[in-house]
């Protein structure tokens, strides 16, 4: 079938702008790379697909991104001392939950006899360190060299927000960023980590695609709402990390659905499971689904992760379980 699919589409676009064809039940993604929009097109391709007997549903997805060049000298990767592996959490857009997932599944992973460090590279919106109580502090260095990381409970974080502010126009941000990121990364004493979780910035930009690259990631995490929107930038997330060949660990969806604290009755009002079918789609595990729920907010707010704070309620032991495929993925 996805053969038949791919011909199709050729006869509309060029070969080389085909980045994946997803299928599931009776759904088609087809992902073009670095292509216009191109409504005719597009329109006539989905009628022909959907002739195909089964299909009844094609969305088409145009990334801008171009292709990375593979680069005359391999990119040097960043030599982060004393880590294991390393994780990304990412999301296509900013706002679905990407840094209460991070600091709660560092927690988990913590929580499972893991050495944790949690890195929050997110140059658009650091919030790391609120959400561990370090708001404000700047890093300590006793030998003028190296920086000291934070703790919280038994975790070790740093986060670029320690080096540039709210306050600091984007455009700064943008261009500093991954210098900034290297230098924190590299010139931090982090001791003995098993596992680095680093919350990146949403998007799948050039930044991105670097710190990607430079990273050596060991896997990528993706967090996305159950809207169609959120997911369409979640796919494009997943097509990022494909291309500069980093496993995906799996979508897992945020605010899924919502329990009324006081009567414990269930709305799905984001839709749902709609990260789950796409993760079939584009052939990637599911991780699982945290629900809308006011304690999740407040403890991050407050500097305590949930899964810390309430270790006993729904919520932090749908952490553990994500926290646990994880760990056995890797
Ligand atoms: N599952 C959830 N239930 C309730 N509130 C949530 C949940 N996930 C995130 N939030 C809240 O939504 C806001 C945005 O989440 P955040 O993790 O900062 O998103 P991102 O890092 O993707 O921008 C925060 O106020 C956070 O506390
Ligand atoms: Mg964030």
């Amino acid at each position: 079938m996805e053969q038949q699919i791919r011909s199709i589409v050729e006869k509309y676009f060029p070969t080389e702008t085909i980045e994946s064809i997803g299928l599931f039940k009776g759904r088609v993604i087809i992902t073009l790379q670095n292509t216009a929009e191109d409504k005719d097109k597009e329109n006539a391709l989905s009628k022909e697909v959907k002739n195909l007997e089964g299909i009844d549903k094609v969305t088409v997805i145009y990334t801008a991104e171009k292709k990375p060049q593979p680069l005359k000298d391999e990119p040097s990767k960043w030599v982060v001392k004393g880590v294991k592996k390393i994780i990304a959490v990412a999301s296509g857009k900013g706002g679905v939950g990407k840094s209460t997932t991070a600091v709660n599944l560092a927690m988990a992973l913590a929580a499972r006899g893991k050495k944790v460090a949690l890195f929050d590279a997110d140059i658009y919106g650091p919030s790391i360190p609120t959400m561990l109580g370090y708001e404000g502090a700047a890093p300590i260095s006793y030998d003028g060299k190296t920086f000291e990381a934070f703790e919280f409970q038994n975790i070790k974080s740093m986060s670029i927000g320690t080096l540039i502010d709210r306050n600091t126009p984007l455009i700064w941000r943008g261009a500093k960023a991954c210098g900034a990121i290297e230098q924190l990364l590299t010139e931090v004493n982090w001791g003995e980590i098993d596992i680095m979780v680093i919350d990146m910035p949403p998007g799948t930009g050039d930044i991105q695609i670097t710190l990607s690259q430079r990273l050596d990631l060991d896997g990528a995490v993706i967090v996305s709402t159950p809207q169609d929107i959120a997911l369409i930038d979640a796919i494009k997330g997943v097509n990022m990390f494909k291309r500069v060949n980093v496993p995906i660990l799996g979508i897992i969806e945020n605010m899924s659905y919502y329990v009324c604290p006081h009567c414990g009755a269930r709305d799905n009002i984001f839709g749902h499971a709609g990260a789950h079918e796409t993760a079939a789609e584009l052939g990637v595990p599911f991780l699982g689904e945290i629900p809308l729920h006011i304690d999740i907010r407040t403890y991050a707010d407050t500097g305590r992760p949930i899964v810390t704070a309430a270790p006993e309620s729904p919520h932090a032991k749908a952490y553990l379980e994500i926290a646990d495929e994880i760990i056995s993925e890797l």
